[in-house]
């Protein structure tokens, strides 16, 4: 047995692979767009609890996640920044090659092939509209962990926009990196979970600063900075949360058809969970609406969207806050690289016990 928040740190790598394995469903329920047919072979297989993730491989979402927690674990303790990217960077690109059969996404398959950890002038992709899928949020979590300490928050905003903006250089990509990896800091510190959506938007004018101050392509972003603020304030107001401290409101009736059609009314372009902004955004909803493992299963990883994107992000916050309380060991027991999820997340343990940066 481990101590508490040891346990919270390997729940969270562990649990949020399983997350997108049962997800992902080796790419069947990825890119099944009916939520209903895939609840329904859920129940077929006995339920949530009775998922066993045995033969289910993890997706291009927890290969890119390790890449982020690997070099960050490796980075150690140095406080210069330019090492750390210098590693994410060459683990990014190395990764590329352990995705057969993971359906990597265009945005990080297209950019991550650019980058070079020898020349810092590779580690910024160039700008593109087409920059905003949710590529860079489903790896950052880790960095929550690593810098999980307040006086860290400006480390943690920096860390995951440069991580993000490595592939997915537009602010709906990459503060969907920042959104997730602060919500993680946030539930491994036990901020209450309706608190968090007012804290995001609080931080985002501090992430916004970084921009400015950052001279690379700052009218571009700044130009295309207000969809993610805007889709995450609308949100907010839906569920009453705006203040940070009422208690999320949800539709009476909130079924499985119901949570289709609200999440894809988040979405870009259809398909709700695939941008940075929603990823996250449907996570949460999750996350909020959730007093347990299997609801947060079944609103959280089993839908008409994208489903191993927001399943791999709100069960990694499911075990950053909770550890494995209510998980059926079936679930995440034979998950593929369970032993380099273990390892990384106890060094990220011990980096984060010592709060120099
Ligand atoms: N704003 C909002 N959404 C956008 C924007 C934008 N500016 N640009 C593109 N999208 P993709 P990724 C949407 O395919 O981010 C893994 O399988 C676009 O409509 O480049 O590299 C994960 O599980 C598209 O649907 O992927 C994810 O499914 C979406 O972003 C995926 O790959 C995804 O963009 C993430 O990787
Ligand atoms: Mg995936």
């Amino acid at each position: 047995m481990c101590s508490g928040l040891l346990e919270n740190y390997m729940a969270a790598m562990v649990l949020s692979a399983a997350g997108d394995a049962m997800g992902f469903c080796n790419s069947k329920w990825e890119f099944q767009r009916d939520g209903e047919k895939i609840h329904d072979e859920v129940a077929k297989l006995g339920g949530v609890s009775k998922l066993n993730v045995a033969n289910w491989k993890v997706s291009d979402d927890t290969v890119m996640h390790l890449a982020t927690a690997e070099a960050l674990s490796e980075a150690g303790n140095n406080p210069d920044l330019t090492y750390l990217y210098k590693l994410i960077a060459r683990n990014y690109r190395d990764c590329m090659d352990d995705m057969c059969g993971r359906s990597p996404g265009g945005t990080c398959m297209e950019h991550a092939g650019n980058l070079d950890p020898d020349n810092p002038s590779s580690w910024i992709a160039n700008f593109t509209k087409q920059g905003g899928g949710c590529g860079a949020a489903m790896r950052s979590m880790c960095i929550g962990l690593r810098f999980r300490h307040p006086e860290q928050l400006e480390t943690l905003i920096a860390v995951s926009i440069e991580s993000g903006r490595m592939t997915h250089h537009h602010p709906t990509g990459y503060l969907g990196s920042l959104a997730a990896a602060l919500f993680t800091s946030y539930a491994v510190n036990r901020k209450p979970a309706h608190e968090w959506g007012r804290g995001l938007m609080d931080v985002l004018p501090k992430a916004k600063a970084y921009i400015q101050k950052s001279d690379s392509y700052v009218e571009e972003n700044l130009k295309h900075w207000s969809y993610f603020e805007d889709q995450w304030s609308k949100y907010l107001e839906t569920r009453g949360i705006s203040d940070g401290k009422s208690p999320p409101s949800f539709p009476e009736i909130y079924g499985v058809k119901e949570r289709d059609e609200f999440y894809k009314s988040l979405s870009y372009s259809g398909w709700g969970g695939s941008s940075g902004h929603d990823a996250p955004m449907i996570a949460y909803d999750a996350f909020l609406g959730s007093p347990d493992w299997t609801e947060l299963a079944l609103r959280g990883f089993f839908h008409g969207g994208d489903s191993d994107s927001t399943a791999v992000i709100a069960a990694c916050w499911w075990g950053a806050m909770y550890g494995y309380k209510g998980v059926n060991a079936s679930n995440y027991k034979n998950i593929e690289y369970r032993n380099r999820l273990e390892k990384v997340a106890r060094e990220l343990y011990h980096l984060s016990l010592i709060a120099e940066q």
